[in-house]
């Protein structure tokens, strides 16, 4: 049996209709080996790594700083128990956390991955307002379309109908508010227009700080937090956000006593051009859920960093019972800290935010062609994020039936042009490392351009 055998008889891939996986007609692209931007396959096929892995990777793979941190690591320790106990490389990696998130004072809490920062959150924020006396504010906000992770308390957060419709009945209650975001808004009465994002051309009175100021005023005291991505929601198809929202949100929040739960999972470490995405307004949240690209996507490590207002409300007496009694095996692994710190370091080392301004312009250029295609509906960027949307019908924003999987078909022609990425329903997206030179992210774009004329020629 070969690798792809093996797989087929005895693995379950998350998020993937096994039945397709395993019929005959597909053969699976098993990666070997990355370098930079570039994956191998074990066909060895190259391809490039149009989502940098799922949203992870932020240098590229096999970066040699970060490689090198990993094994000097391992020569001292790779993992030991954060329980009753600390370890040099997490202390440190607090530190740098604290500072980089600019939370005044605040704490950082490990976990392994996006799922367990936000749950960890929203316990937290739970258990902090029980024993600040604050019992009646138990109702979490939360945006239309939110995903936070597949854990039960990160579903509840969450409003993503396709992923959560079957658990319903596990999830707790929690408030929706609709999503700010502009291209599909009903409160949006510009008409769509070619080559505009509709965040830029949108004609609205802010009906969605409207909504959220609506839903703090009939939770009153029973408001506990707003829980969001901000400014890019991911998983629901990297919807984005007008400027200004955060800022109006949290200050909507500020005002009633509500903590802003922010979760920078898919955003954080310079996906949208600023470090972590509040930073591009004037925001600073009570808790940010981080993962993802914290290791440089190398490991899973994960942290909830918390004012220092939720924290103190965990101090007291033992016998109160106001521990934070929660964790995981591997929280504050030294491995993951020590990659963590070594992509940090290449933050300063190399100026990656600001390269960055290149990259994405470069980005930009090469998604600016798709406008002239009659199926796409929308082409929208936040930093090094690319989406773009089909649509059936450019003037109504009609869709393509579920059934008929149009973004999954053109991922799948794409890759014969030599990408990898995965479509979130019918939104293409792009998500390069950030190493991409100018030529890969040309070769990104023309590649999903190949794709699409080939499901869908002009
Ligand atoms: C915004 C956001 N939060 C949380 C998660 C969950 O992270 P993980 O898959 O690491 O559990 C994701 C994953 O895509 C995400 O995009």
């Amino acid at each position: 049996m070969n690798s792809a055998d093996f797989d087929r008889e005895y693995v379950w891939h998350p998020f993937t209709q096994m039945r397709d996986w395993n019929s005959p007609g597909h053969a699976p692209i098993v990666i070997v080996e990355g370098h930079g931007t570039i994956l191998k396959a074990e066909d060895g096929r190259e391809y490039l790594d149009g989502n940098s892995s799922i949203w992870t990777n932020l240098h590229g793979h096999r970066r040699a700083e970060i490689d090198q941190a990993i094994r000097d690591q391992l020569d001292r320790i790779a993992h030991s128990s954060f329980l009753g106990l600390t370890n040099d490389v997490a202390a440190r990696l607090a530190r740098e956390l604290v500072e980089v998130t600019g939370i005044e004072d605040g704490k950082v809490f490990f976990s392994d991955d996006g799922a367990t920062a936000m749950e960890a959150a929203l316990k937290m924020v739970h258990q902090a307002r029980i024993q600040r006396g604050e019992k009646g504010r138990t109702t979490f906000i939360s945006l239309g379309g939110g995903y936070h992770g597949d854990t039960v308390g990160a579903m509840s957060a969450g409003h993503s109908p396709l992923f959560h419709q079957a658990y319903k009945p596990l999830l707790f209650e929690t408030r929706e508010v609709m999503s700010p975001a502009c291209y599909r808004c009903p409160y949006n009465r510009a008409k769509p227009e070619r080559g505009a994002d509709a965040r830029a051309t949108r004609q609205c009175n802010w009906e969605c700080v409207g909504k959220l100021n609506i839903a703090l005023d009939e939770l009153g005291e029973k408001a506990s937090a707003f829980v969001l991505e901000p400014r890019v929601q991911g998983a629901a198809g990297m919807l984005m956000h007008p400027a200004g929202y955060l800022e109006k949100a949290a200050a909507a929040c500020r005002e009633r006593g509500v903590w802003l739960v922010l979760d920078e999972v898919m955003t954080g470490f310079g996906r949208t051009g600023t470090m972590f995405a509040y930073q591009q307004e004037e925001v600073v949240p009570d808790l940010v859920a981080l993962a993802k690209g914290l290791t440089g996507g190398y490991l899973p490590v994960a942290a909830t960093v918390t004012s220092r207002e939720i924290f103190d409300a965990f101090l007291g007496d033992y016998s109160e019972l106001k521990t934070f009694f929660h964790g995981h095996s591997y929280t504050g692994n030294a491995l993951g800290c020590a990659a963590a710190l070594a992509s940090l370091k290449i933050f300063d080392s190399e100026k990656t935010l600001e390269g960055n301004q290149a990259r994405q312009k470069k980005l930009a250029e090469g998604l600016s062609r798709f406008w002239s295609h009659p199926n796409v509906g929308d082409v929208r960027q936040e930093g090094m994020i690319g989406a773009i949307e089909i649509v059936r019908n450019f003037t109504t924003r009609e869709r393509f039936p579920f059934g008929e999987r149009i973004g999954h078909q053109i991922c799948e022609a794409a890759r014969k042009h030599g990408l990898l990425t995965r479509p979130i329903g019918d939104v293409l997206m792009l998500m390069p490392p950030y190493c991409s030179t100018d030529e890969q992210l040309a070769q990104m774009t023309e590649a999903l351009w190949q794709g699409l004329q080939e499901v869908l020629p002009m």
